[in-house]
């Protein structure tokens, strides 16, 4: 079985390690390659690699940068198919979410390549007179990329496009359960004509590799997407550095008792039970009027229990594995906590027998908002159902979690909906819609404790930039601003 190497200045190599370890398909538990184990010292050279790599990349013209994103983009097309089927293997989703990773991966590509010919900055008046003011865009410098498997194309392509089109040097350090998709990512670039150096990537585990590339004084910024308490030790280890964080979600999806409710109950599946809950925007609380409550539960189990359970790279798979055993243990870790909390179990709640990570879509009713089932993040296919008797307690309780990412509201009343988008603590909010499928021409990204920074979209410029002021005076005299020309 191959083993795939790490990428330093251009060079595909061994780790100095000397060891490996496997990618495992959570469909079959079969081995489908191998990756190297990769160390502080590959990191250490990876940085100087992106060090020298700098001053190239940062001096070749935006626009150009951007021809070069733009043919990534086009390589990332033709190959589609094979990119999708790989994540589907490596990481679980069923085919047809595979097609869509690799399709955000494009789209923000094809996004950040025409970005090459803005990257705009802003000009005002000098408050003094023969004085212009401007901004403009300059790279922040090497970045340290650190990357989730849950969208193991689409998310390092999030970073590393807007971060090359900024003129960033990079090293991408890929989650270890989906190494071999980013791998294949990063030879889009390189077939594309990324010079060497220019983005460089190690695999192997976080607590080295990525904390080697956190803490390094090089590093002049951190992109991580993760859990909580990786985002909290990043944050704490990166010192004074530009750090973005896109951590947890306990993303809720209120539905009112003049919801659509056939609309809602297709939200809700998909949100819930879409990438097997896998989402950091999935959808795991459903806080519904008292009203409603009965005849939805009823729609949502019969639809839920329809759903079939497989290998992602089968036509009839509707929801495919989670990601590995540890995964598969802490979701039914949660079934039993939801149990004994007191919440009622309506169907699933157990993995399936055989082989492959499979676990059964679950949904719990009568969910106190208290509950650590309602509180916390099992990123699994684990719904809960808390009845409400109001939009104000609807929104206290979509409130009430730590995380603030995303969130919908099912409602035919305009005033709810913008009561909704005006209260809740979130980064997203969408209105008769589910609370995942953000676009790549828009900002993402969360509040409280899911993060800071946006990513994608215009603001995505914004993550993998700095702003350089500029006053410039063409008046052949000191001119004191505060001082001079004072208003009378
Ligand atoms: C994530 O789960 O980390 O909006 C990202 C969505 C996707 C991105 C999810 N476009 O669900």
């Amino acid at each position: 079985m191959k083993t795939h190497g790490i990428l330093i200045g251009g060079k595909w190599q061994k780790s100095d390690s000397g060891e490996n370890s496997q990618s495992i398909n959570p469909a079959t538990e079969k081995s489908i390659g191998k990756f190297e184990t990769g160390t502080p010292n590959d990191v250490e050279r990876a940085v100087d690699a992106a060090e020298k790599a700098l001053e190239g990349w940062s001096n070749l013209p935006a626009p150009k940068r951007g021809d070069i994103l733009l043919r990534a983009a086009i390589l990332m097309e033709k190959d589609k198919e094979r990119l999708a089927r790989l994540v589907t293997m490596e990481m679980g989703k069923v085919i047809a979410e595979g097609r869509g990773d690799v399709q955000e991966a494009i789209d923000v590509t094809e996004y950040m390549a025409g970005e090459g010919r803005r990257l705009f900055g802003s000009t005002t008046p000098s408050e003094l007179r023969e004085k212009f003011c401007m901004t403009t865009r300059i790279p922040i410098g090497v970045c340290g990329l650190i990357t989730p498997w849950n969208f193991p194309m689409a998310i390092p392509a999030w970073k590393i496009a807007p971060a090359l089109i900024c003129g960033n040097t990079m090293i991408l350090k890929p989650a270890s359960d989906t190494p071999l998709c980013a791998i294949e990512l990063v030879k889009m670039f390189e077939k594309a004509g990324v010079p060497p150096g220019v983005i460089n990537l190690v695999t192997g585990p976080g607590g080295t590799v990525g904390e080697t590339l956190v803490k390094h004084r090089k590093v002049r910024g951190i992109s991580f997407t993760g859990s909580r308490d990786v985002g909290l030790s990043t944050m704490r280890c990166a010192g004074i550095k530009k750090v973005g964080l896109e951590l947890g979600g306990k993303n809720p999806i209120i539905i009112m008792d003049d919801a659509d409710l056939d609309l809602a109950l297709d939200g809700v599946i998909w949100g819930a039970f879409g990438t097997t809950g896998q989402r950091c925007t999935a959808a795991s609380r459903v806080i519904i009027h008292r009203k409603v409550k009965n005849r939805f539960e009823k729609m949502l189990v019969g639809k839920a229990r329809k759903l079939r359970l497989g290998d992602g790279l089968k036509p009839e798979t509707d929801v495919g594995p989670v990601i590995n055993r540890r995964a598969l243990e802490k979701i039914h870790y949660y079934t039993g906590v939801g149990k004994e909390e007191g919440a009622r179990l309506l169907t699933g709640g157990s993995p399936l027998p055989g082989k492959g990570f499979f676990y059964k879509p679950t949904i719990f009713t009568n969910v106190d908002n208290d509950m650590r089932i309602a509180q916390e993040e099992i990123f699994g296919p684990t719904l809960s159902i808390t009845p409400v008797n109001s939009l104000d307690e609807a929104i206290e309780y979509a409130n009430s979690v730590t995380y603030g990412l995303s969130s919908a509201i099912y409602t035919r009343s305009m005033r709810n909906a913008f009561l909704a988008i005006q209260r809740i603590e979130a980064g997203l909010t969408y209105v008769n819609s589910s609370t995942i499928g953000s676009e790549v021409h828009l900002p993402f990204g969360g509040v409280k404790e899911t993060g800071h920074g946006r990513e994608a979209g215009i603001l995505g410029i914004e993550e993998f930039s700095e702003v350089k002021t500029v006053y410039f005076d063409y008046s052949d005299r000191l001119q004191k601003a505060q001082i001079d020309e004072v208003r009378q």
